[in-house]
């Protein structure tokens, strides 16, 4: 199985997953510098501002970042067009995650893992599964991502203590990271010994002082615990947490009263660009602020630098207590 560490040549077995609207600029290249994989979220972004971001990020930075696309066989064209992208920018990164991730393409998969590789990607890849692990392994992947349901983002089905050694044990060459609800070093700790080569944390980042969204988001973060948690979007078939507020009252009334027929326009109308109205102009009531369930441990407004090697020098320390 690879280690994480070497395939990213990084001081920090640490990735900072993409977050769209969220993992722009300044905390991509702050993570960067810090010694860990910071990773553009391109979702929801048009080409132009991509190849802006990604300009933007160099200027702050000369150490190697990612992007993430979203491997969808109803996308390719737009997948080719990252591709090209990603190649004249001469970035070393691609993370792709899957809008069904608890299956996966394979097909798909191995098309593009190869041509990514090709044009000398690493291949970063998120699953929700073991079955979909497996695919991503067989076609190719350099880094597997097991993320768990307490993560932020698309909410998935198994739990990361249960994912991550099931994904630890199918996995024949990528490097395992664990991912979902790890906001401290005792969840590094804890991912080492489910056997994953390093973490992967969002919602951690959510609340780093250099984060580009705007501060009523950070300040939403460091003030709610789990239990200000609802689920949306079941009917959609994109459910993730959320802060709940005014818009998820809403979403949930409409789910309940509604047939998903009637819900889902309802829906996609109600909550198209509210994660943009949270990130970039701070509107915390009507906008979508969707940290995971880490989120209760994630109490203060922190310089990335320090969220990284508090959880690695915490998370070490506990692995080297001789019990
Ligand atoms: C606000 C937010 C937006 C996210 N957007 C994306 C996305 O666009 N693409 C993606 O692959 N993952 C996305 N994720 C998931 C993260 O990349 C990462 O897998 C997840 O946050 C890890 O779990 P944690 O939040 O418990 O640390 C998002 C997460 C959050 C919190």
């Amino acid at each position: 199985m690879n280690d994480l560490k070497t395939v990213l040549g990084m001081k920090y077995p640490i990735i900072a997953g993409p977050m769209a609207w969220t993992s722009m600029v300044s905390l991509v290249s702050a993570v960067a510098n810090a010694g860990a994989l910071g990773v553009l979220g391109a979702g929801g972004a048009t080409l132009d501002i991509i190849d802006q971001q990604i300009k933007k990020v160099k200027e702050k930075t000369d150490q190697p970042f990612g992007v993430n696309v979203l491997l969808d066989r109803s996308a390719e064209t737009y997948i080719a067009q990252m591709t090209d992208l990603i190649d004249k920018d001469n970035l070393k990164f691609i993370y792709a995650d899957d809008a069904e991730f608890e299956g996966f393409d394979k097909p798909l998969a191995k098309k593009w893992f190869d041509i990514w590789h090709e044009i000398g990607l690493k291949v970063i890849v998120k699953v929700a599964t073991a079955k979909a692990a497996i695919i991503a392994d067989e076609s190719g992947a350099d880094v597997i991502v097991a993320k768990g349901r307490e993560g932020g983002g698309r909410l998935s089905h198994v739990g990361t203590i249960a994912l991550v050694p099931e994904v630890v044990d199918v996995v024949k060459h990528a490097a395992v990271v664990a991912s979902g609800g790890i906001s401290d070093g005792r969840g590094f700790a804890a991912a080492r010994v489910l056997g994953a080569s390093g973490i992967e944390m969002g919602t951690a980042f959510l609340a780093a002082s250099e984060g580009d969204i705007h501060s009523n988001v950070k300040k939403a973060v460091v003030n709610s615990t789990v239990e200000n948690l609802v689920v949306t979007g079941r009917d959609t078939n994109s459910p993730c947490w959320q802060i709940s507020n005014q818009l998820s009252d809403q979403l949930i009334t409409v789910e309940k009263e509604n047939a998903p027929k009637v819900a889902v326009p309802e829906i996609e109308k109600l909550a198209t660009g509210t994660l943009r109205l949270a990130a970039q102009d701070g509107d915390v009531v009507k906008g979508a602020v969707m940290p995971g369930q880490g989120v209760s441990l994630v109490n203060e407004i922190r310089p990335v630098k320090e969220i990284i090697t508090t959880v690695y020098n915490e998370g070490m320390a506990i692995l080297n207590k001789k019990y």
